[in-house]
């Protein structure tokens, strides 16, 4: 068990906060990156109750600010949450593509058990819409091996459509198969997404006001408004382009236990490396990394997947979903498809999953992505449950499953509540 806990969380609104001047085409950031930091952090301090002061380090997840809003050195800027508490104090910031904010997260708990640290600030942050669909999506490719797949042109929504047609020829599944297993997933996310408020398509947003409740809905809407992305994902498989940021406030378990502070224990972790180029992977059907990083965060907290009350997973794409899901044991290889058709992991299951909304409704702000997951765990299991609740009381153990580039960072996190 690692020997650090989570005593304060924060989520600032996910959404797209760009206006564009429709006649000019000028852009206005109505919430910038270092609005997002800010609020973020400061979010967290005020909910943890710790002056900045106390704080003997702060870490900073970020994909790409460089190319999204001409930002390096982002962790300088995190001494603005408070610079009367903050100046002088180390600040690193950590890039595992989309996995930026659990590694973040991971290495302020390094510090903690070393020693060197006995609190810590975590912030996961992303402005990704000041650039257009395909700068960003650029972007977003130079997370893969660009020597590999940037020359064959990968983007993400191909890289993962190598893992949907990957599955479908494992299991044997039809196109049609597969394109209602993969509805059931975003239907699920945007069906909880409506009960976030911080959620990017949530309450009166598109997928709300379309009605894309239910896998039928999502199949009915034909090519031109579901379009194919990346065959044979479509527009509904993909999760959003997304600014936002989250934070939280580690501290030593001792510290928390004694203190009395509302707290989640980070009771294992599993942060496993796949290599990096698609052509070095023995199979695309199943995340053998994400199974292997379970499998060391269950051994190390003591858990197996029966002990799980609530699980955030990584579904940038839905298919990812579905490897996630069965990377966890939530479901048998080769069977979360027909779980999610027949309707398990919503609220009333006995493991939900994505009750956020996930990447599909919540939003994706790549960096952010990560220490979101981990402060709205932390949320529901210390009962201050922000999105969609779980029907079955309490909760006490809740797993986040945050994944970077195709498939090559996994990160998964075991929390459990402290009292
Ligand atoms: N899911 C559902 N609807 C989406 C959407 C998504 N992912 N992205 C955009 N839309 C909607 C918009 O709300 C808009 O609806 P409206 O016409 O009712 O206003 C419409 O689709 C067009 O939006 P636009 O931004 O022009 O779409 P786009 O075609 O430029 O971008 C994607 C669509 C799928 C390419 C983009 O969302 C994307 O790249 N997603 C994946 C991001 C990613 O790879 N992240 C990292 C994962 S590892």
């Amino acid at each position: 068990m690692s020997q650090a806990c989570i005593v304060g969380a924060y989520n600032t609104k996910f959404g797209n906060f760009v206006r564009k001047n429709k006649e000019t085409g000028e852009l206005t950031d109505t919430m910038s990156i270092y609005d997002l930091t800010l609020e973020a952090g400061r979010g967290a301090l005020r909910d943890a109750g710790i002056p900045a002061a106390d704080i003997d380090g702060v870490w900073v997840g970020s994909c790409a600010p460089g190319m999204f809003a001409n930002q390096e050195h982002l962790a300088a800027f995190a001494a603005e949450i408070d610079p009367a508490g903050l100046r002088f104090k180390p600040m690193t910031r950590c890039e595992a593509a989309c996995a930026s904010g659990s590694v973040a997260l991971y290495d302020a708990v390094y510090a903690i058990e070393a020693g060197r640290a006995r609190f810590a600030l975590v912030v996961g942050v992303e402005k990704m819409n000041l650039l257009g669909t395909s700068e960003v999506t650029h972007a977003l490719a130079t997370c893969s091996f660009w020597p590999e797949e940037g020359a064959k042109a990968m983007t993400f929504p191909g890289l993962f459509a190598e893992y949907a047609k990957g599955y479908a020829a494992r299991y044997g599944l039809s196109p049609e198969e597969l394109a209602r297993m993969l509805a059931a997933i975003s239907a699920l996310s945007y069906r909880n997404g409506i009960d976030n408020p911080l959620a990017h398509f949530g309450k009166g947003g598109p997928s709300d006001r379309l009605g894309l409740m239910t896998a039928e809905a999502i199949l009915a809407l034909g090519a031109e408004k579901n379009p194919v992305i990346a065959a044979p994902l479509r527009l509904h498989d993909c999760s959003l382009v997304t600014d936002g940021a989250a934070a939280v406030v580690l501290a030593r378990s001792e510290d928390a236990r004694k203190s009395g502070m509302k707290a989640a224990e980070i009771a294992g972790i599993g942060h496993v490396n796949e290599r990096l180029a698609l052509a070095d992977r023995t199979n695309m059907h199943e995340l053998i990394a994400g199974k292997e990083a379970v499998r060391r965060a269950f051994a190390e907290a003591g858990i197996a997947i029966g002990d799980v009350d609530l699980a955030e997973v990584h579904d940038c794409f839905s298919i990812n979903q579905l490897l996630s899901t069965e990377a966890l044991g939530l479901s048998k290889d080769g069977r979360a498809g027909f779980d999610y058709l027949e309707g398990r992991f919503d609220r009333d299951d006995r493991c939900p999953v994505n009750l956020s909304g996930g990447l599909k409704a919540k939003g994706h702000p790549v960096g952010a992505t990560g220490v979101s997951m981990h402060a709205l765990i932390y949320k529901q299991l210390v009962g201050e449950p922000i999105g969609a609740l779980r029907s079955r009381g309490a909760p006490e153990i809740g797993v986040s499953f945050n994944v970077g580039g195709s498939a090559v960072t996994n990160c998964a996190t075991v929390l459990r509540r402290v009292g």
